[in-house]
């Protein structure tokens, strides 16, 4: 049936808000509708693609077969807004707000500190109210599934969890009602069943020791949970009733028009089957997790999509003699739900196939993409084995849906293995009528590609019931255990003749080894008839390492890898049927051989242990003012304004009327010369204002911190010769600016460049030298939620602009600007309220944004805004340099280290930027925290063509230091001595020179060593790990404690001399000395009449709780309550010339200046106070405001005697050193790779701390980020320097289900820091390198996994030690059938870089 030709009209509610939208663009999401239609600013962008939950909103519906409202979380991301027809949307303004209520899901997180950049709060909080709308009384599992689909860079994780404990009714601790009935702390036997502390009971660090020591009091709460508002359902919003007499309704088809594309939604299969017919090339679209994703990064264009979700056949469930038949646009989580249900019901061996489907189903993506639209206490009206249309789904689309897995035809789809190696059935239906296939060998026929005809629509598949004598399995393993496509997935069957084990069937099918799912025909062959015994298993292994072979070239790489998981993951399945035919079939165990006892953890699959944490901290001095918050666990001053999407972040700046968008045009060769650009395509799409480019640019194209960057891609100043070269892929080269940042998208997409390629270098490349050992550290994406952005203001005078930016450098924004408008700075207004993350990230590649921004408006004459997009943003912005380190190392038989050579390289990518500073801080970070009597070093930066790496928390201190403790973990294995032992015997003393002269005073390190190596029972776990290791031959676990001594001060060199760069690899060592142009800040502090106090200082926040510290300070230093205290943002024109906030230093040089700025007013209120001595705060301000005092005034501070200089090893490159330890004992599968953390002790020296829940959550979220630098986090580019991995669905950082099981965080006592504002220590990167600990502890139970294979040396592992690097390194029997090609025989998919 032909659609309408008028279009409808979308109808549905928004936070309670009826929205009727005549005329809808069926290319429009949700999102974007929510942010800019309606501007509810509160759901963020992060990612655009489905992988990091800030977009989260909740989906309702009434369900009339249920008589029940549903309710399940979405990305709003990838939620087309043409499918919320009668639907309503609840977004995060929605539930709550500062003005008059906050939802207990947003007052938790934010008192519990689980918000500091707030970027990925709101989407928490709407995974959290989602969970509570359908189950107010959640366990604490459900409460951790809930967060599979969101992602934090900031907090660590653990005070989310922690916080929202409180709702979880089997909470291990009373969810610190403190004192409560049942509270661990009152009841102390409970504590020795795991208590808050999780088992610490009573140990040493248990938080029950609650605790007077001395003077000392340590405190483990760092928020109280007695303030929290109860949770009260009957509070919620109600459900709008019109959508309620809706549902009852019959649905008429719709039809939604767009400039390009035309969305047709049917109600009856008959119309559906018509509609494919006439549009056979139509999209069908049910959960759009591919299609949109489609839409938006590869750009691809389907003028007519129909929507099938109301089509009741689509959604029904029907249990048939041979199996469950689901309809195909059956969410993923009904399908969780029915089979859960049929496998409790059913004798275990009818549902073999289910269980495996639910194995892999709890490992897909997370709830917003499956759709947790229905909780397990809902009726469920399945009833016998006959009924049909048992269940009805509830239609709901934008949830990935089985038919759309299937007809995706992934190579890594989960599913399609288990349903091929199942022999599922498959029914199509079309204007011809239904056929129904078998989901077998012929099913797909090339990549991405199936047998089903383009007129034909999946309307059913059916799962069948296993038999007697059958046994089945699936396996998975990811990068990331959360939320991961996978690397490799599988399902097997096996059926057995009757009473035997004798092979009557076998069908393995593999996902990750072809361009298809692919069944392993020959294998499978040759392995029916055999017996299930050892000789079965060998022979399928070697059959297997043949028939699933790979190209060294095959894309995806990890080739050797993917090749061992094959015959892996059949290891685990011939265990497993040997369990289990021993378990059913006691007659025929004489038939098989056993499963030795230390081999049965390799069957048993990955589960979750209950979370545990405790975090202790100094109490403030008794007698400490109640209003002065210094040292109190105060919560983040921005923290309840962002748990209720009120914060305002870059993009929420609201529109301007005559505002333009702006969408880069960057090159898509890593180095060439660019023949043309032709703009002319870009022209015909709508809304095209114009392109600018190089010539665009009214002042200097060159920029940069070593100036030999360019605004737009341009002849560069030192390569004249060679026009117009772009030295990476990501080069900016123009910009289109259009009305609407679709259509510049659109516009930008249509730009040509014709180039001529040149050779391009990505790699560090060096010569091979004998060295005694080598690693290598791979690179980090900043990930930042929040993506670079800017908004520039053009004043239409004398070259005015506002510039509002996500920043961490305002200074060098506004001169870069300045400099490429050709004014001077003082025409340039940078404004940074907040950024949602910088890690470094925003120190200055935001400039090669701002500035092609700034040129644009100036242009233009109209505002101009542009967010990167995280492909883009991951592209072009750079990150952690990638190193590597050689060494030499000197030592006597005692593990005592007497001298190291090392040479350190980095990969500094196409231009200088801070490079040299990183490269430093690598060098003076070279020991870690040893002694070594004799030191010979030298740093290289290596220009390559990729893009500009830059700053990243901690840096080059963090891969100075990993290098070093790779020597260190491989002397300790030469010297046959306990790694810990040689690490202690290593450490310097107080009063030692480092290697770079400076003399260690208050060096507490070796007290942090002690605490954390008895609180973490070291020594007592190190034998409890040998037992288990001995029992376990397929499963290890490594413990390591490892120390940091992080240097305090900037280390960028001065950048007056233009240094050798060179073209190639170039060698480059010699620094000119270290600036102390950074360490200065100041302060400017106005006081109103009311009292109140506006302060500014030149700190930016990110999310450090920098702005709360310094309110901390000031409420301090001026004897008043932080809450007459506000900061609004950071500018440079309240306070000038500020060092960028980075190198840690920013609480420590603002605080002083905030400082020094209170101490002048307090010195001008001197004679008013003392004619007063008893008036309040407020008859003074008023009194010196009648008396003409100046209530105004600067506080300015430079930190005294820091530089250094190279040459002759002379100077104090640092202020001082933060110090902490931390032991982190891990369990890895040998088979897989995988590897899970279980427990992490750390002991951080921060001075006396300011604010004990911002340091702890620095502590922690630092520490999770490193445990995404070493473990996880892997940055893929082709050999031409291309980045594959460009968004959370490729690049994983850790999750919520990556932190360490049992994870305990404390401060040292009793350290202040007399160096720092009131005693305290700089935080906020010292602690990153701590996670070591978990790469170390990953190396330790390889060690373990090597000595069953012989292998006792040591050997190398480079980071991040990955699934594959851990696989790799476990060497044995079926890693051996793998054997890696020849170097220099293939072209690689990717490169090392
Ligand atoms: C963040 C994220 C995480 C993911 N994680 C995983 C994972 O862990 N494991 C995994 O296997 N996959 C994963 N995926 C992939 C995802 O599962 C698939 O994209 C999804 O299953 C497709 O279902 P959909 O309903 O969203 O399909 P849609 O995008 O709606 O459609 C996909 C394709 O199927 C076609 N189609 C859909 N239904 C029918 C039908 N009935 N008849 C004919 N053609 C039809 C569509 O036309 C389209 O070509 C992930 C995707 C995202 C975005
Ligand atoms: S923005 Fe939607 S999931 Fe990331
Ligand atoms: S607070 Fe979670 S990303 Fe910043």
């Amino acid at each position: 049936m032909a659609p309408n030709e008028t279009r409808d009209e979308l109808v549905f509610f928004v936070n309670g808000k009826k929205v009727v939208e005549k005329d809808v663009d069926p290319e429009t999401t949700l999102l974007t509708y929510l942010r800019r239609k309606l501007g509810l600013c509160g759901t963020k962008l992060g990612c655009g693609e489905g992988g990091c939950g800030a977009c989260t909103v909740m989906i309702s519906k009434y369900d009339p077969f249920r008589k029940k409202i549903l309710h399940h979380t979405a990305n709003a991301c990838l939620f087309p807004v043409c499918a919320l027809h009668h639907v309503a949307v609840t977004t995060v303004e929605g539930i709550g707000n500062t003005k008059s209520r906050l939802h207990p899901a947003q007052e938790r997180i934010a008192k519990s500190h689980g918000s500091q950049c707030g970027f990925c709060t709101p989407g928490i909080v709407m995974s959290m109210y989602t969970l509570l709308r359908n189950n107010p009384e959640p366990k604490m599992e459900d409460i951790e599934d809930a967060f599979q689909g969101n992602l934090c860079r900031c907090t660590g994780y653990r005070p989310i969890l922690e916080g929202y404990r409180t709702f979880a009714k089997d909470a291990n601790c009373c969810g610190r009602v403190a004192n409560g009935t049942g509270c661990c702390r009152s009841e102390r036997e409970n504590s020795m069943n795991g208590g808050c502390c999780g088992g610490k009971a009573n140990g040493p660090g248990c938080c029950m020791n609650g605790k007077e020591d001395n003077v000392t009091m340590v405190s483990s709460s760092l928020f109280n949970s007695s303030e929290f508002q109860p949770l009260d359902p009957t509070q919620e919003p109600i459900f709008p009733p019109e959508l309620m007499t809706q549902s009852n309704k019959q649905q008429k088809q719709l039809c939604f028009k767009g400039e390009r594309v035309m969305w047709i939604q049917p109600t009856t299969l008959k119309e559906l089957v018509a509609l494919k017919s006439q549009y056979p090339n139509a999209k069908l679209v049910v959960g759009n997790t591919e299609v949109g994703i489609e839409m938006r990064l590869k750009n691809m264009l389907y003028p007519v999509i129909i929507a099938p979700a109301w089509i009741s056949e689509m959604n029904a469930v029907q249990h048939t003699e041979t199996g469950v038949t689901f309809g195909a646009a059956c969410t993923l989580s009904s399908v969780e739900e029915v089979l859960r249900k049929v496998v409790a019901e059913l004798p275990p061996h009818k549902t073999e196939v289910f269980q495996a489907v639910l194995e892999q189903l709890r490992w897909f993506a997370g709830p917003q993409i499956r759709n947790v639209a229905v909780t397990k206490k809902l009726g469920f009206l399945y009833v016998t084995e006959k009924m049909l249309y048992a269940f009805m789904n509830l239609p709901l689309i934008a949830a990935t849906a089985l038919g759309g897995n299937i007809m995706t035809a992934s190579p890594i789809s989960d599913l399609n293995p288990v349903l091929m190696a199942s022999g599922s059935k498959l029914t199509l239906v079309s204007n011809e009528g239904k056929r129904t296939v078998t989901m077998d060998e012929k099913f797909f026929t090339g990549y991405r590609k199936t047998i089903v005809k383009p007129e034909e629509i999946l309307l059913s598949v059916e799962i069948p019931y296993s038999k007697k004598g059958e046994y089945f399995s699936a396996f998975k393993q990811a990068s990331r255990r959360e939320d991961d496509i996978a690397i490799v997935t599988c399902g097997m069957r096996v059926l057995f003749q009757e009473g035997t084990s004798r092979v009557e069937e076998i069908k393995l099918s593999y996902g990750g080894m072809a361009p298809t799912t692919v069944l392993a025909l020959k294998t499978c062959q040759e392995l029916t008839g055999r017996d299930w015994n050892e000789k079965l298993l060998q022979d399928a292994c070697r059959l297997l390492a043949r028939e699933m072979d790979l190209s060294p070239s095959a894309p995806g790489g990890m080739v050797d890898f993917r090749r061992t998981l094959t015959l892996s993951f059949f290891f685990k399945f011939y265990l497993t049927v040997l369990q289990k035919l021993s378990k059913n079939h006691n007659d025929i165990n004489n038939l098989c051989e056993p499963v030795p006892s230390n081999y049965v953890s390799a069957t048993e699959l990955f589960h979750k242990d209950p979370i545990a944490n405790a975090q202790l901290f100094q109490e403030v001095p008794k007698g400490q003012a109640v209003e002065d918050m210094v040292g109190r666990p105060l919560m983040h001053v921005s923290a309840t304004k962002q748990a209720c999407g009120e914060a305002v972040y870059c993009d929420d700046i609201p529109h301007y009327e005559n505002e333009l968008y702006l969408t880069l045009v960057t090159s898509t060769k890593a180095h060439a010369k660019i023949l043309s650009v032709d703009a002319s395509e870009a022209q015909n799409v709508p809304g095209f204002v114009c392109f600018v480019s190089a010539k665009d640019v009214p002042g200097s194209n060159i920029t940069g911190i070593a100036n030999d960057e360019t605004v737009f891609a341009k002849d560069m100043v030192r390569e004249i010769l060679v026009p117009n070269p772009v030295t990476c892929v990501g080069h900016i080269i123009g910009a289109v600016v259009a009305d609407t940042q679709e259509h510049s998208r659109r516009a930008a997409k249509a730009v040509k460049i014709k180039y001529e390629e040149l050779k391009p270098i990505v790699t560090i490349q060096v010569c091979h030298l004998l060295y005694f050992g080598e690693m290598y550290l791979g690179g980090q994406e900043h990930f930042y939620l929040e993506t670079h952005c800017t908004l520039a203001v053009p004043k239409g005078e004398d070259g005015e602009m506002e510039l509002f930016v996500s920043t961490q450098n305002p200074m060098k924004t506004q001169e870069f600007a300045a400099n490429a408008l050709g004014v001077p700075s003082n025409r340039i207004v940078v404004r940074v309220k907040r950024m949602g993350g910088g890690f470094g990230g925003k120190e200055t590649r935001n400039t090669i944004l701002t500035t092609a921004v700034a040129v644009a408006a100036f242009k233009t004459g109209c505002p101009v805004r542009c967010m990167l997009d995280r492909d883009e943003d991951m592209l072009i912005s750079g990150g952690r340099h990638p190193f590597l380190g050689r060494y030499k190392v000197g030592f006597m038989k005692n593990g005592r280290v007497k001298s190291l050579e090392v040479s350190y390289y980095s990969n500094g990518g196409n231009s200088v930027d801070l490079s040299y500073g990183v490269i430093d801080r690598a060098l003076l970070h070279l020991d870690n925290s040893y002694n070594i009597p004799n030191v010979s070093s030298v740093g290289f930066v290596c220009k390559t063509n990729l893009p500009s790496n830059t700053a990243f928390r901690g840096f080059g201190g963090p891969q100075g230091m990993m290098i070093a403790e790779c020597w260190m973990s491989d002397l300790a294995r030469k010297c046959g001595l306990p790694p810990e032992e040689v690490r202690k015997l290593n450490l310097y003393n107080e009063g030692d020179l480092t290697h770079f002269n400076q003399k260690l005073e208050g060096f507490t390190l070796r007290r942090c060593w002690d605490e954390c190596l008895s609180s973490s029972s070291y020594h007592a776990r190190q034998k409890l790990i040998e037992e288990f290791n001995k029992q376990n031959r397929w499963k290890k676990r490594g413990m390591c404690i490892i120390p940091t001594k992080f240097g305090i001060s900037f280390t960028v060199p001065f950048l007056n001399q233009v240094r050798k760069f060179a073209t190639l690899v170039l060698c480059w060592t010699r620094l000119d000395g270290l600036s102390v142009v950074l360490v200065q800040a100041g302060a400017l502090i106005h006081v109103y009449t009311d009292g109140s106090v506006l302060l500014t200082h030149g700190g930016t926040e990110m999310g450090q709780g920098l702005h709360t510290k310094m309110i901390q300070v000031a409420s301090r230093s001026l004897g008043i309550p932080t809450s007459k205290i506000f900061i609004s943002e950071t500018s440079t024109n309240t306070v000038p010339n500020t060092s960028p906030t980075a190198a840690s230093v920013s609480a420590d040089i603002n605080g002083m200046a905030v400082h020094n700025a209170c101490q002048t007013i307090l010195k001008r209120l001197e004679p008013i106070k003392q004619s007063n001595p008893k008036g309040s705060w407020e008859d003074w301000i008023k009194a010196a405001y009648e008396s003409c005092v100046s209530l105004s005034a600067t506080g300015f501070y430079r930190i005294p005697d820091v530089g250094y200089n190279f040459e002759k090893n002379e100077g104090k490159p640092f202020c001082y050193f933060s110090y902490g330890v931390a032991c982190s004992e891990v369990e890895i599968d040998c088979l897989t790779g995988d590897h899970k953390n279980i427990r992490t002790d750390i002991v951080m020296d921060v001075g006396t701390s300011l604010n004990p829940a911002i340091d702890i959550g620095q502590i922690e979220g630092a520490f999770v980020q490193g445990l995404g630098l070493f473990t996880m986090e892997e940055l893929r580019y082709s050999p031409e320097g291309n980045l594959y991995t460009r968004g959370p669905g490729m690049y994983k950082i850790p999750a919520f289900g990556d932190i360490p099981t049992e994870f305990y965080v404390s401060l040292l006592r009793d350290c202040p820091n007399s160096k720092a504002v009131y005693s305290s220590k700089a935080v906020g990167e010292p602690p990153l390198f701590l996670s070591a600990s978990v790469f170390y502890a990953i190396k330790d139970a390889i060690y373990a996994a090597r000595k069953e294979s012989g292998l006792t040396e040591p050997f190398r592992l480079d980071s991040p030690a990955t699934p594959e690097r851990i696989r790799n390194a476990c060497v044995d029997t079926f890693t051996k059938m793998c054997p890696s090609a020849e170097p220099g025989t293939f072209k690689p998919w990717s490169v090392r870089v």
